[in-house]
């Protein structure tokens, strides 16, 4: 697992934060929060963006999952910003039931881009 903090260059507090930990056979999942006061400026979007790109790059993964409940209009449409190919539902999503609607969903999968 890593985790990355985006920090305000004029007092080092907390904008928002990114984490990645490896999946099986390549893969990675994504996590990601923003402060309060700080969401709606992109700072997640962006953070999400690099830490993609270094995933995809550095560390040679194949392809991210984020595992969203969806009603989270807010994380889905953060998902969907890196720019990177969304694949469909993610093959080891196996959304946990209740009352026979899934109270989560894996809304995001992309593939690395072209080596
Ligand atoms: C989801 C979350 C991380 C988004 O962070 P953020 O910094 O506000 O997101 P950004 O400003 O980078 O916006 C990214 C995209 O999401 C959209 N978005 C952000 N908040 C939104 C909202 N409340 N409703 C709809 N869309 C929203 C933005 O418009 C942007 O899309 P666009 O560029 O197409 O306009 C933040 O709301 C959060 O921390 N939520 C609680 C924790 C959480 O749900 N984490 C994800 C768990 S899967």
């Amino acid at each position: 697992m890593a985790r990355f903090a985006v920090v305000a260059a004029a007092d080092q507090s907390l904008l928002a934060s990114v984490a990645i930990k490896p999946l099986p056979e390549a893969g990675g999942e994504i996590g990601y929060m923003a402060a309060t006061g700080a969401r709606g400026r992109g700072f997640t979007a962006a953070a999400l963006r690099l830490l993609a790109g270094w995933a995809f790059a550095a560390l040679r993964m194949e392809r991210l999952e984020a595992l969203i409940q969806p009603a989270n209009e807010a994380s889905i449409r953060t998902a969907e910003r890196p720019a990177f190919p969304p694949m469909g539902p993610a093959a080891s999503a196996a959304p946990s039931r209740a009352s026979g609607t899934p109270t989560w969903s894996t809304c995001f999968r992309a593939r690395a881009p072209s080596r």
